[in-house]
């Protein structure tokens, strides 16, 4: 089996679609290989609610009972999926009820779930995440990309919250590169260099601070006092390479969605975090009754049953997959040596509105492609989006290979450092 993928399912803000995102795209997934959904939402049971399932052990058995995590897996039953068609499909419940410790984990239970996720047998592995940005949710979170937020236009609020997440993400990264005892410094003459990155960071992290709005004018002020050098090609590495992915839940129009959730998105992340983030929007789930009845009757739309007049010969979801295997659009490319070094040109002359037409682009080429297609097709068309971008770029570009404890991230950063 390819090596594992840890894919997280954020937002930020709670009810934007999670876990009815994150429930039927894991669905999709289980269809080119083992799939396993774990519900981190732990003190919800959400996933469990949406699944009329026998669950037998759950976290509430990894956590108090000690046993394995592969122990607690829970397949669907012959009547969610009578054709069998998901039987590469398995989730691990959050416990029945809230239960304080497993709800607020502590360190090292955390870490002990940590190593477990990393050796479960599945090729794609995705985290239903809790909303709010505890550790409970930024210890799950990959360091150089988001992972998979969710937004929506009826939700302005939300859309800001995923912004930072992203911005988080990034300054937690940022915090580990130039902590004190960061190996960073060794090879520096300067004392104070510490002191001072620090400084800056704080001033562009906080948001009342407008004397350096964002990290792209904290490189500049750096480029300008003390010249080009390891500092900032650091920096500017972690900002160019952070993969920023998106998905639109509940849309209803490309207008709406680009005026009420992208362009808002984007002008967050711009203005706030840096207008250099490589930004994928992997597509749209559209706002239907249908989707929120099929969560209330315990069926999630892609267990829905298509009617026997109209089963199609061919596997639907298989056959997009493979149809929009030709027609992706708006995909990060590898970036080339020269984009990467194009930051020094660019940090002092940024246009912040080519993203934003880059991004209503991809939007109306994707309502081109994806405008007549029926609810279920709208997760096969990101699950071959996310595939496209598992391929196509190297594996800490979007998800995890595998989920580090801080230690681990230390070690990952510096694999040179003998004593660590
Ligand atoms: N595309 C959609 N169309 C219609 N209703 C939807 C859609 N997506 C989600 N819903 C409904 O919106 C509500 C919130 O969805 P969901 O529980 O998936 O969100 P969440 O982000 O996981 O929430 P929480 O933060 O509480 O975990 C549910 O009632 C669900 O049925
Ligand atoms: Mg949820």
């Amino acid at each position: 089996m390819t090596a594992t993928r840890i894919i997280t399912v954020s937002s930020g803000k709670g009810g934007v679609g999670k876990t009815t995102f994150a429930l039927n795209f894991a669905l999709t997934l289980s269809r080119i290989a083992p799939t396993v959904l774990i519900d981190l939402d732990t003190g919800t049971s959400s996933v469990r609610n949406t699944l009329d399932t026998h669950i037998g052990n759950d976290l509430y058995h990894f956590f108090r009972k000690g046993h394995r995590l592969d122990d607690c897996l829970t397949q669907l039953d012959d009547r969610l999926d009578p054709r069998g068609m998901f039987k590469n499909f398995a989730f691990i419940a959050a416990p029945r009820h809230a239960i304080d410790e497993i709800t607020n984990l502590a360190d090292q239970a955390r870490w002990r779930l940590v190593h477990a996720i990393n050796s479960l047998p599945a090729r794609f592995v995705i985290l239903d995440l809790r909303a709010g940005l505890d550790a409970n949710v930024l210890d799950f979170l990959p360091l150089s990309n988001s992972g998979i937020l969710v937004f929506t236009p009826h939700h302005p609020a939300a859309t800001m919250a995923a912004g930072d997440i992203v911005k988080s993400l990034l300054f937690r990264k940022l915090r580990f590169i130039f902590a004190e005892d960061s190996p960073f410094y060794h090879d520096v003459s300067d004392r104070h260099m510490h002191r001072i990155v620090n400084d800056l960071l704080d001033d562009v992290e906080d948001v009342y601070e407008d004397r350096l709005p964002n990290l792209d004018a904290f490189l500049g002020d750096l480029l300008a006092s003390i010249g080009q050098n390891q500092y900032l090609d650091a920096i500017a590495d972690v900002i160019n390479s952070f993969g920023v992915y998106f998905v639109l839940n509940m849309f209803d129009g490309v207008d709406e969605s680009y005026d009420n959730a992208i362009r808002p998105f984007i002008e967050y992340l711009t203005k706030y975090v840096s207008a250099q983030l490589n930004l994928t929007n992997l597509g749209w789930v559209v706002h239907d009754q249908a989707i929120h009845r099929a969560n209330c009757n315990r069926r999630p739309i892609l267990l829905n049953p298509v009617g026997r007049s109209d089963r199609p010969a061919v596997d639907p979801v298989l056959a997009e997959l493979a149809k929009l295997e030709q027609t992706l659009v708006g995909l990060p490319s590898r970036p080339t040596p020269a984009i990467k070094n194009a930051w020094r040109d660019e940090v002092l002359h940024i246009d912040p509105h080519q993203p934003l037409h880059r991004e209503l682009e991809v939007l109306q080429q994707m309502y081109k492609s994806q405008g007549r297609m029926k609810i279920q097709d709208n997760f096969a068309y990101i699950a071959n989006r996310a595939l496209h971008v598992i391929q196509s770029l190297p594996a800490e570009s979007f998800g995890h290979p595998k989920l580090y404890t801080p230690f681990e991230i230390f070690q990952h950063l510096f694999p040179n450092q003998p004593n660590l």
